[in-house]
């Protein structure tokens, strides 16, 4: 990432290297350089502001910083940026990209800068930025249809220290696997209309607890009643404000099932006892009959000893009544 503070004597060296040593290099460094680009010794290829609507074709395939900035580039094709596997550093910034996939940089490893501003990013996707293990910078701003930003697509990215989203359209961030970046140092989020709602609880309470690590001042944009005020204030009204729904719903519920149960308890005890009245009267139907039967049954076979009780019966009945 050297500039070559004396261009001219640079070309010099090199073209004198070229002539002494005989043609050495690599055939992917003498492939020559882009039209309307600007190729030097130091691998660098300057692009910018050529009017360019297309990505250049006829790259060195070991260019290690290429800048197509301020052009009007509407893709990056895979096929052409993935030869170039020495990429460092890469500024698309302002041009009209409206995509980017894990395919677009599958191949570049080494990259450590990419830049993606003022573009008409929609949405980016799980894995984009996957392929880019040694990703250090990555600035993303000023991409006024940008709303989503997939909760792992930066999940790879252990190298990366800085993030710039700054002025696109997001209202939510899921920081799930941000917060897990551990070489982390500087997140830009201003200029976006947050939402703060419940979901974005984590981030507010992010930017409250490393308030070191954002740059710019992080407003909500909605809803009404948060209008204005600083992403990284309304984090612990969000979290008492977003359990507490949780505990009263709770409450509601345990409410409920307590009386589901209290209910399920009176009803029940109430089929019991009419079971057990039932009951009861059905034996003692069954026990009248019984007796009825006996009694018939008396007459024929216990003529002596049921006729001897019944007589007792009696005499005791006649006692108590005189
Ligand atoms: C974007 O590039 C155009 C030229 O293509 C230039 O006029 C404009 O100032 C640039 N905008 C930014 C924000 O750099
Ligand atoms: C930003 O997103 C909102 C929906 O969240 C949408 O209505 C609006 O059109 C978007 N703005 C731009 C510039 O795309
Ligand atoms: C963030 O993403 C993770 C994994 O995709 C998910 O488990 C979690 O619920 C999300 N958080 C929010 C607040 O949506």
């Amino acid at each position: 990432m050297r500039f070559a503070p004396q261009p001219s004597a640079q070309l010099r060296l090199i073209a004198c290297l070229l002539l002494t040593a005989g043609v050495t290099a690599s055939p992917a460094v003498s492939a020559g350089c882009p039209d309307r680009c600007v190729c030097d010794d130091q691998l660098v290829v300057q692009c910018a502001g050529q009017h360019l609507t297309s990505f250049p074709v006829n790259l060195p395939l070991a260019t290690r910083q290429l800048i197509i900035s301020n052009n009007r580039i509407v893709e990056l094709p895979p096929l052409a940026l993935n030869y170039l596997s020495d990429l460092v550093y890469l500024d698309c910034s302002n041009n009209s990209l409206t995509e980017v996939s894990e395919s677009t940089f599958g191949n570049l490893r080494k990259l450590a800068y990419l830049d993606l501003s003022f573009n008409t990013l929609h949405r980016i996707e799980d894995r984009t930025f996957g392929p880019l293990s040694s990703l250090v910078m990555l600035r993303m701003t000023d991409n006024p249809g940008l709303s989503v930003i997939h909760p792992d697509a930066f999940a790879e990215n252990e190298a990366l220290q800085v993030l710039d989203v700054s002025r696109n359209n997001l209202t939510f961030l899921n920081i799930t696997s941000l917060i897990a970046q551990p070489g982390l140092r500087s997140v830009g989020l201003s200029g976006n209309p947050w939402s703060c709602q419940c979901d974005t609880e984590d981030l507010s309470l992010w930017v409250h607890l490393e308030s070191f690590k954002f740059q710019g001042a992080t407003v909500c944009d909605s809803p009404a009643d948060m209008q204005g005020r600083r992403l990284g204030e309304v984090g612990i009204q969000l979290r008492t404000l977003c359990h507490q729904t949780l505990g009263s719903w709770d409450y509601l519920f345990f409410v409920f099932i307590g009386f589901v149960i209290f209910a399920a308890g009176t009803v029940s005890a109430w089929l019991m006892g009419v079971v057990m009245v039932l009951y009861e009267r059905y034996i003692k139907k069954k026990d009248d009959q019984i007796n009825l039967e006996n009694e018939d049954e008396g007459d024929e076979t216990g003529h002596m000893s049921r006729g001897r009780k019944d007589r007792n019966n009696r005499s005791l009945q006649t006692s108590f009544t005189v």
